[in-house]
C-alpha cells in the first residue's frame, strides 16, 4: 500500500486538480454551467412545455406544407455577394410554408407568424437556407429573452393557463416584446400566403468579389397584390384556410416574389432583431422566386431537414446577431427529436390537390 507522504499527497492533489479543471471545461462546453447554461435542448424543452409534445412534428412552426420552384437571379446581387446564386442564372428551390407555434393542427385564423422557409441550391452544390417570418422584426433580441418569454407565457400546471403575473413581470423587463405585440395587433394582415411579404429579420453579411462586406437584411415581396383580411373574421375562418388557399392558387399557376436586399448604413443595428432599420435604406431587387408546386409534408422534401439560417454559401455569412447561432442549435435539436418519431398525419394530409402533387 502507498503511504500518504507529502509528495504523494501533492501528486494526488495535482491529478485531482487537473481532473476538476477538465470537468469544468467540459461542463461549460456542454452548456451545463454558466456562462452557456441555456442549451438548445433547454429551449426545445421550453417549446414543448409551451405547446405540448407532438411526436414527429417540428417543435416550432409545426403546421406546414412543402413547396418547390426556382429562383431566377437578375444579376444585380453579384455586386454585393460572390455567392453563385446571384449570377444571372436559375437555382432550384425547395421550401415550406408554415404558421408559428408548436401545435400541428392549430387553426390558421390566429395572430401567429406566417412563414416561408427556403433552400436554394447553387450550381456548385452549395445551399442557401433561410426561414423567414411575415414581420420585419422579432419580439426578442436574445436567446435568453426567447426562453424567458416562452416560460412566462406557458400554461401554469395548476390552472392550465398562463399566469398573468408572470407575463407582466416579463413585459416589465422587455419593452421591446410589448412594442412588437402592439405593432402586430395594429398592422394589417394579408388574406393569403400568396400576397404576404416575408423577412429575414436577422442581419447577415454579404461578401463581394473584392472581399468587401455589406451588412444586409432581405425580404421576399409578393407580385400578387396585397389585400388585407378583416381581423375580426379570423376566428370564423376554416381551420386550414391559409394552406388550402395557397394549394388552390398553385393548382392554377405559379406564384412569384421579388427578392429585395436592404443595405445597412453605419450605425444600423445588426445584432438586434427587435429594431427596424430606417425606411430610406438602399434596396436592391436581385431576382424572382417562383413557387409552382405544393406537397403535403408526408410526400415533400421539406420534412426531414431544417431550414437552418447558418447553412450559407460562400459569399454570405452571419452577422453578430446572437439569435443566429441559437437558431442553428435549436433547429438541430428539434430535428433530432422529431426524426424517427412516429407522428400522426399532417393537418393538410387530406387535401386532395396537395396529396397528388409530386416532389
Ligand atoms: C432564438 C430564437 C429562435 C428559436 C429558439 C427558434 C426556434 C425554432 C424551432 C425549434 C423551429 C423548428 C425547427 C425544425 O424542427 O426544423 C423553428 C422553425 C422556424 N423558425 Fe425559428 N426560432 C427562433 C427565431 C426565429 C426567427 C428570428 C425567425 C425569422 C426570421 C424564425 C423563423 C422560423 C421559421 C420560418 C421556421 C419554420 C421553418 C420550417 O418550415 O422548417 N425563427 N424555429
Amino acid at each position: 500500500m502507498t503511504r500518504l507522504t507529502l509528495p504523494v499527497v501533492l501528486r494526488l492533489l495535482t491529478i485531482g486538480g487537473i481532473v476538476l479543471v477538465l470537468g469544468v471545461v467540459f461542463a461549460v462546453a456542454a452548456g451545463w454551467l454558466p456562462p452557456h447554461r441555456l442549451t438548445p435542448g433547454a429551449i426545445v424543452d421550453a417549446l414543448e412545455a409551451h405547446d405540448g409534445r407532438h411526436p414527429g412534428f417540428r417543435r416550432a412552426h409545426a403546421k406546414g406544407l412543402c413547396i418547390a420552384g426556382s429562383f431566377a437571379s437578375n444579376g444585380n446581387g453579384a455586386s454585393l455577394s460572390k455567392a453563385r446564386v446571384f449570377a444571372r442564372t436559375d437555382s432550384p428551390v425547395i421550401g415550406r410554408f408554415s404558421t408559428g407555434g408548436g401545435q400541428p393542427y392549430a387553426p390558421d385564423g390566429r395572430l401567429a407568424f406566417r412563414s416561408l422557409a427556403l433552400s436554394l441550391t447553387q450550381a456548385n452544390g452549395e445551399q442557401w437556407r433561410m426561414a423567414l417570418d411575415d414581420t420585419p422584426i422579432f419580439p426578442v433580441a436574445t436567446p435568453q429573452a426567447f426562453f424567458d418569454f416562452l416560460r412566462a407565457t406557458s400554461p401554469d400546471p395548476k390552472t392550465g393557463k398562463p399566469d398573468p403575473a408572470r407575463i407582466d413581470a416579463y413585459m416589465a423587463d422587455h419593452p421591446e416584446t410589448r412594442a412588437f405585440l402592439r405593432w402586430q395587433q395594429q398592422s394589417p394582415l394579408s388574406t393569403s400566403f400568396a400576397n404576404e411579404t416575408f423577412y429575414s429579420i436577422n442581419a447577415f453579411r454579404f461578401i463581394d468579389d473584392t472581399s468587401k462586406t455589406w451588412m444586409v437584411r432581405w425580404s421576399f415581396e409578393p407580385e400578387t397584390p396585397f389585400e388585407a383580411i378583416d381581423k375580426a373574421t379570423l376566428g370564423a375562418q376554416p381551420a386550414n384556410f391559409l394552406f388550402d388557399d395557397v394549394i388552390a392558387r398553385l393548382a392554377r399557376g405559379p406564384l412569384r416574389w421579388r427578392l429585395i436586399v436592404t443595405i445597412a448604413e453605419p450605425g444600423d443595428p445588426t445584432d438586434d432583431a427587435t429594431v427596424v432599420w430606417p425606411a430610406n435604406r438602399n434596396r436592391i431587387d436581385v431576382g424572382t422566386l417562383v413557387i409552382d408546386r405544393a406537397m403535403i409534408e408526408e410526400n415533400g422534401a421539406c420534412r426531414n431537414i431544417t431550414f437552418d439560417p447558418l447553412i450559407l454559401p460562400s459569399g454570405i455569412a452571419p452577422s453578430d446577431d446572437p439569435l443566429l447561432p441559437a437558431r442553428s442549435g435549436v433547429y438541430a435539436s428539434s430535428l433530432a427529436r422529431r426524426d424517427g418519431e412516429h407522428g400522426k398525419p399532417s393537418a393538410l394530409a387530406e387535401n386532395p390537390q396537395a396529396r397528388r402533387a409530386q416532389p
